[in-house]
């Protein structure tokens, strides 16, 4: 889809459809007034017989209004205006990109982007509508042989912003936006696809790409790479596939050569069948969703070097299936990870720590900033906090508070969860130095804590999505989640946001 800014009056559109806001119970919002004068009342005498409340969710398809240019006016219902918040915002234009799609309109001018938003600027407004626009027309049909096809799908959408000084921060938000949501296609398109496509190998060419179109340094190391490292931890993973592990690094330097680089670590488990700690047969198939960290950490990179930040960023994904099978690590194995710390693996299915921690510790080499991992790494996240948030666990409160702030404003939200000493003795293991799982209670907080003895060298986040990556029954599918999270915070600390 096309998009473009413009400033202008509603009635003044030679628009396919022109979509304007009414608040509940039937307030035009001030472009649908100025709609509303030029054509006599046309549209009020229609809300005043009752065919549209202001209800959010609700639309009504005009045709041939007097005193238009526009072929259609799209009323669109924005619920109470005292109501209006963020949430409603998105609903609404998600609500106007759907019925734009559906109702034949090659194009549309949307002036829902004019409405205010308590505490958010022209910019983000736009940013979002962006963003939640591609996110409406997003479809992943590739192994389908009969696609849905839209008969006449929207080609092209314009946001409105009210005052021509408005224009140029409006067309840097559109392009953020643009980029985020492209970041999020990819994350998504890496997430929906089936495990016997996207392997650890698939992974690794795919950053190649990316690396390729964006001017990103990009090296794979293999197998004997990471024997060489001594990173058993994640090997003792990779044992049981037949599918090769990769390391994948990629190192985007838009900032200054000398200053320290933001490292993200995404996990990238391509299958995880539990291994010989075997998972129960129900939803397995969303295992192929494991790999959502690598996929989100590689879709904010691909989003950062498209905006040509200037920061200097590296992204570090461990990737492996988790498999059962004779060559496979057993429950009571023990491992040296590459810190040298020792491990004895009571379940096999607790493997996300058990590749992190080797990538978190290679990530040392960088002398980094901030590290911050990416992982669904525990169910027990999803029984504290469902789907709505992600869990947010670190080793330093500033950092916590600003990717939670960060999470607010991208309406990409995350909730911070202890990370006391208290809880690092679940790790006790009688063999070795800590045992990779921490018993049935705070499941999140001991796999957390897991980690944190391998990130003792730097400011860490560590970022639980095992509830908000992707969604399951009837519209089963990757979110792209948390991308808008972390772009919104690069984007923050490059000083880029309006
Ligand atoms: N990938 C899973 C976590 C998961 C489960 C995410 C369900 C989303 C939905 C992870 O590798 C895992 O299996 N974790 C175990 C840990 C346990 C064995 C300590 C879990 O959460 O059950
Ligand atoms: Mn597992
Ligand atoms: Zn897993």
């Amino acid at each position: 889809m096309e998009f473009s800014i413009k400033s202008g009056s509603p009635e003044k559109q030679r628009s396919a459809c022109v979509v304007v806001g009414v608040f509940e119970p039937r307030k035009l919002t001030l472009p649908a007034e100025l709609l509303d004068n030029a054509a006599r009342s046309y549209i009020s005498d229609i809300i005043r017989r009752g065919d549209m409340e202001g209800k959010s969710g609700s639309t009504l398809l005009l045709h041939n209004v007097p005193g238009t240019l526009c072929d259609r006016v799209l009323l669109v219902g924005l619920g109470k205006e005292k109501e209006f918040r963020e949430k409603e915002y998105c609903d609404a234009i998600r609500c106007s990109v759907k019925t734009l799609n559906e109702t034949g309109s090659f194009d549309g001018t949307l002036f829902l982007t004019e409405t205010a938003v308590k505490k958010r600027s022209v910019a983000w407004r736009i940013r979002q509508a962006t963003i939640v626009a591609q996110e409406t027309v997003y479809r992943f049909d590739q192994f389908k042989s009969k696609k849905d096809e839209v008969r006449r799908p929207l080609r092209k959408l314009t946001f409105a912003v009210e005052r021509r000084n408005e224009l140029a921060a409006a067309e840097e938000a559109l392009a953020q936006g643009l980029a985020i949501a492209e970041g999020m296609a990819l994350t998504k398109n890496l997430g929906n696809l089936p495990g016997n496509v996207c392997t650890p190998s698939y992974l690794a060419e795919t950053a190649q790409k990316i690396a390729q179109d964006h001017g990103i340094a990009c090296e794979i190391l293999e197998r004997a790479d990471m024997e060489a490292l001594g990173m058993h931890s994640l090997l003792s993973v990779a044992k049981g596939s037949h599918q090769p592990p990769k390391l994948i690094v990629l190192q985007y330097k838009g900032g200054k050569a000398e200053e320290k680089p933001l490292v993200l670590v995404g996990k990238g488990i391509t299958f995880d069948s539990g291994g010989i700690s075997l998972k129960p047969g129900a939803e397995m198939d969303e295992m192929k969703y494991d790999m959502c960290g690598a996929a989100s950490v590689l879709g904010t990179i691909k989003a950062i070097a498209q905006m040509k930040l200037p920061i200097n960023l590296t992204v570090i994904v461990p990737t492996t299936e988790n498999m059962p099978g004779g060559a496979a690590s057993r429950p009571g194995d023990i491992v040296t990870s590459m810190s040298g710390q020792t491990i004895e693996i009571l379940n096999t299915d607790a493997e996300g720590r058990l590749v992190l921690c080797d990538a978190l510790t290679y990530a040392e080499r960088f002398e980094p900033e901030t590290v911050i991992d990416v992982a669904t790494l525990t169910g027990a996240c999803v029984v504290a906090l469902g789907h709505v948030a992600t869990g947010l666990f670190a080793n330093n409160d500033s950092l916590a508070r600003e990717l939670a702030h960060a999470g607010e404003e991208a309406h990409d939200r995350a909730w911070q969860m202890p990370l006391w000493d208290d809880y690092q003795e679940l790790l006790k293991s009688p063999f070795a130095d800590m045992a990779n799982i921490g018993g049935r209670w705070g499941g999140s907080i001991s796999a957390a804590c897991f980690l944190s003895r391998f990130t003792k060298k730097f400011e860490w986040a560590h970022l639980d999505i095992a509830g908000t990556a992707w969604k399951s029954g009837a519209d089963k599918g990757a979110t792209g989640r948390p991308v808008p999270l972390l772009t919104h915070y690069l984007l923050k600390r490059a000083g880029k946001l309006h």
